[in-house]
């Protein structure tokens, strides 16, 4: 048996309509893994559905700020191999202007999902022990940050720290918990980024040592986490792009 195969694992990726949710279940698709997609808006979810190899993947549509959703979203599936918590949203603001609101928008989908996602996979007995691997998608920015993203790099700074107490509280059932600190890749997301500042997208490609990524990229590695052949990581934030 191939140790980067996913043959025969069954994962659930969230952010699935878009970006590097959408290509890393289509990469996992490619490696042989059955995969729940999940995102909020149906027709972009249908067409990542549409481009999986392989039979047997499902969608469901969430909005996993809203707890019922989200509790049926978990409710609609078996056990799995492991989870891709790609939702997201980067937020431009600078620190003046946080307010309560915005605060609260933020923290909702960065940071309450997958965690609230989490507690409600691991209350219902989802998580197959001994073989699953858990992924959170944070940012690079965690360790080089960038004018206006207080909000976001906070909360998925927040995110990594919940990751590791998570690692160290999962490592006896043999459930593997990292995360991914991504250099900036094209996505929707880096569209809205360079809609608001052509020069900070500029900026960002100089600094990464490795240019800007692509969505494959992110994906590639994420197969990789998922597959037998990184059984002995756990706790770590891997760097993408070069920082
Ligand atoms: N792109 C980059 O350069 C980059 C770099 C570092 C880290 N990241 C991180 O990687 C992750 C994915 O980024 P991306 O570039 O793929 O972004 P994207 O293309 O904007 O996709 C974001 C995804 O999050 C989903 N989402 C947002 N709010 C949601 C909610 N309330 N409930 C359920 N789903 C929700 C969206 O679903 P709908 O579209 O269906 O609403 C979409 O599928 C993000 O967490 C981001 O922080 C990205």
């Amino acid at each position: 048996m191939n140790a980067f195969s996913l043959t025969g694992k069954t994962l659930l990726i969230t952010g699935a309509s878009s970006g590097l949710g959408r290509q890393t279940a289509i990469s996992a698709s490619e490696a042989g893994a059955t995969l729940i997609l999940t995102g909020r808006n149906e027709v972009r979810l249908r067409e990542t559905l549409e481009k999986l190899s392989g039979e047997g993947h499902a969608m469901v549509v969430a909005d996993l700020t809203v707890d019922a959703q989200l509790q049926s979203l978990v409710a609609s599936f078996g056990m799995l191999n492991g989870v891709f918590f790609s939702t997201g949203v980067s937020t431009l603001v600078p620190t003046g202007f946080i307010t309560a609101d915005k605060l609260r928008i933020d923290l909702a989908i960065n940071y309450e999902a997958p965690v609230l996602l989490t507690s409600a996979l691991l209350r219902k007995k989802k998580l197959q022990q001994q073989d699953c691997s858990l992924l959170y998608m944070s940012t690079v920015s965690t360790v080089y940050p960038f004018v206006g993203g207080a909000m976001y790099i906070g909360a998925r700074a927040a995110l990594e720290g919940y990751a590791r107490v998570l690692a160290l509280e999962l490592a006896p059932k043999g459930i593997r918990v990292n995360c991914l600190r991504s250099g900036f890749v094209r996505t929707p997301m880096l569209e809205k980024t360079a809609q608001l500042s052509k020069v900070a997208v500029e900026k960002i490609e100089n600094q990464q040592p490795l240019g800007i990524g692509d969505p494959v990229d992110v994906a590639r590695t994420a197969v990789f986490y998922f597959s037998g052949a990184s059984k002995w990581i756990t706790g770590t934030n891997l760097i993408l792009g070069g920082g």
